[in-house]
């Protein structure tokens, strides 16, 4: 059988720039959520491919070296770093996909954000370009989603008092999410190193909400009497909080690094993203050769250390929000249930709610389409 030279080759792809992605819907929190609901769903039956030969790597980052004789060569700096998230999302997306970033805490001094990001969706056959888009927003609200779809199955219902710790744009997109999914909320706590952070929060809250809102610069003030508490802070400062501040019934949604007491942590309820990237964490760490600098430096690490110490069930035996989706291990068992869901960020979800915002911009005519080629020279 000979190559069908009449078969079209011409590949174009979609462009999506930052207000194209809006116009597109990546700014509805409440569909967000219920995408990464579906997404969490596929988690648990294991209908997804992320990198590396284990299926199950956060991505790969480029590590920039302490010093360089090299003059133009990035070194280490806060927050600094590169990296790419991979991925394959079956069910209805049934697609590839990659995001890809870089973070240097040093463009905020440049009016730009901490990172920026950028999707690209690929054919999952071919390999070809679906769509490239800007992924700032896109990734914001898969962020903030997350902890929604767990504030969903974890929270109380009757949650009145929210704290939010850190003030950055992940933790406005975390609380968006996470108000979708709780009709009583009354107060707002926000808690930052700079106070004037903070109370640029609170203002952003009352202001699009119909609550109270208060800005604090102390950890004790920030997660005490509160019933939901979303922590999304960068590693400016470390941030660490006490058992005793944490009230019978709390839900701690946990999206970036912080530490507790080891009371707090084997006397409550801990549900991860997903078991197997943790366990994924847990491998590269024992490969990094150093396991306590690698624990250091992920949102995990007080978790794996008390598992290897035998302190808290091995992460195979533990609970993963899928698992809670799909009705397969109990979520909150009781009203009085302290719990804390850790979530360290997923290819996945951004390649399901790109895909989502990608089909909406092909059905309104939304975004730029660009061509590879008519023909590829090199067939
Ligand atoms: N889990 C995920 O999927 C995911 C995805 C994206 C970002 N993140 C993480 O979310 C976090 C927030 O991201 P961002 O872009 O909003 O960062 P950002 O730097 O713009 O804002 C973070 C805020 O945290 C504050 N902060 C730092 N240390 C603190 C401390 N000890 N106590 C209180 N506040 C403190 C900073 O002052 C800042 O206002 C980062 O750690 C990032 O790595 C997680």
């Amino acid at each position: 059988m000979g190559t069908d030279t009449s078969m079209s080759t011409k590949i174009d792809f979609l462009y999506l720039s930052e207000p194209d992605m809006i116009a597109a819907g990546v700014l509805d929190a409440a569909r967000c959520v219920a995408i990464c609901e579906e997404t969490f769903s596929l988690l648990g039956e294991g209908d997804y491919l992320m990198g590396g030969a284990n299926h199950n790597n956060h991505g790969l980052n480029i590590v920039f070296p302490k010093e360089t004789p090299f003059p133009n060569m990035p070194v280490a700096g806060p927050d600094r770093r590169f990296a790419a998230m991979p991925g394959y999302l079956g069910g209805r997306f049934d697609v590839c996909g990659n995001k890809w970033y870089g973070s240097n805490h040093a463009n905020t001094q440049k009016g730009l954000p901490r990172s920026i990001l950028t999707m690209m969706l690929n054919d999952k056959d071919t390999g070809a370009p679906l769509s490239l888009m800007s992924a700032n927003l896109l990734s914001a609200a898969r962020t903030g989603a997350v902890p929604g779809v767990a504030a969903k199955h974890l929270a109380n219902k009757d949650a009145k008092t929210v704290s939010i710790v850190g003030c950055g744009p992940i933790n406005k997109s975390c609380f968006t999410a996470i108000m979708t999914q709780l009709p009583n909320v009354e107060k707002v706590v926000c808690f930052d190193v700079f106070l004037d952070k903070a109370n640029e929060h609170a203002r952003w809250v009352e202001e699009n909400y119909k609550v109270s809102a208060v800005g604090v610069d102390d950890a004790e003030t920030g997660f005490t009497n509160a019933d939901v508490i979303t922590v999304a802070a960068s590693r400016l400062k470390p941030l660490f909080f006490k058992d005793e501040w944490i009230k019978p019934g709390a839900t701690i949604l946990v999206s970036g690094p912080v530490n507790t007491d080891e009371a707090f942590l084997t006397s409550c309820k801990i549900v991860y993203d997903h078991t197997a990237l943790q366990e994924a964490y847990v491998e590269d760490a024992i490969a990094s050769g150093n396991k306590e600098a690698y624990y250091s430096g992920v949102i995990g690490g007080p978790f794996y250390r008390l598992i290897d110490a035998g302190k808290l069930p091995a992460l195979k035996d533990s609970i993963g929000l899928g698992d809670v989706v799909n009705g397969k291990k109990p979520g909150r068992e009781s009203a009085s249930d302290r719990i804390i869901f850790i979530a360290c960020g997923m290819a996945v979800f951004d390649i399901s709610w790109g895909f989502e915002v990608y089909q909406n911009a092909l059905k309104n005519g939304i975004g730029t389409s660009l061509n590879l080629w008519e023909k590829p020279s090199l067939a």
